[in-house]
């Protein structure tokens, strides 16, 4: 039996994109993006096991050597922060992490700001480095609801075509980050599967425009 590498994919609209690219690396696998329930897959030729995981949980696997690499965005990896290798730029799931609001916002600097947000670090980070204060609202989705009913005064979130906001009456106020999905190994893996991951980071980087393959976190 040779050796087998476990990748968790992130489920939802980055995931096609994500199996894809692992795909075009050589790194095949049928069934994966089969319309059906199961969620781990096999493939002993291409020597990798894929799991389908929530996004957000893939740095969660791939921390605690659950999955030995993944396919994380970089909103996920800055707001949990997780002890793993980004080892390459993938170019997928390209979007921004930007403050919204009402087009007519002014902000009253006498006050905390209300900011709502799924990435409370983020946006705790951005304003600490502002040395703004905030009051912030953590919510789980649907966050362009929160300035129009007068939850927050601004959200921070992303943007990717910018729809979301325009049918919502608000705009982007601030860019704070530009996202794209990141290739993420287990440290440990890393060293123990060396040659593999070795292969796999770089077969992926030389895929990716630009060959971001560079190793960061290192
Ligand atoms: C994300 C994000 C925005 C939207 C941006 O939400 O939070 O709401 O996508 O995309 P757009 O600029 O192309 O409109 P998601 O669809 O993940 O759902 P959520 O409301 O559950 O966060």
């Amino acid at each position: 039996m040779g050796e087998i590498i476990n990748v968790a994919l992130p489920k939802g609209r980055l995931g096609e994109a994500a199996y894809g690219i692992m795909e075009k690396a050589g790194y095949r696998c049928p069934g994966v993006l089969a319309p059906a329930r199961k969620l781990f897959f096999e493939s002993p030729e291409s020597g990798v096991r894929y799991f389908w995981v929530k996004p957000s949980d893939v740095p969660v696997y791939v921390e605690r050597g659950a999955a030995d690499a993944g396919i994380a965005g970089l909103d996920i990896l800055r707001e949990h922060q997780p002890e793993v290798y980004e080892l390459v730029d993938l170019g997928i799931g390209r979007c921004r992490m930007c403050v919204a609001g009402p087009s007519d916002f002014a902000d009253d600097e006498s006050r905390p700001l209300k900011v709502a947000t799924k990435f409370p670090r983020i946006a705790r980070e951005y304003y600490a480095g502002r040395s703004r204060d905030i009051r912030l609202i953590k919510l789980n989705g649907s966050i362009e609801l929160a300035p129009l009913l007068g939850l927050s005064d601004v959200i921070v979130d992303l943007v990717e075509t910018g729809r979301t906001l325009r049918e919502n009456n608000l705009e982007v106020l601030e860019e704070i980050l530009p996202i794209s999905a990141r290739f993420i190994s287990n440290k440990a893996s890393y060293k123990f599967h060396y040659e593999a991951l070795r292969r796999m980071t770089d077969r992926l980087a030389r895929l990716c425009a630009g060959g971001n393959g560079e190793e960061q976190d290192r």
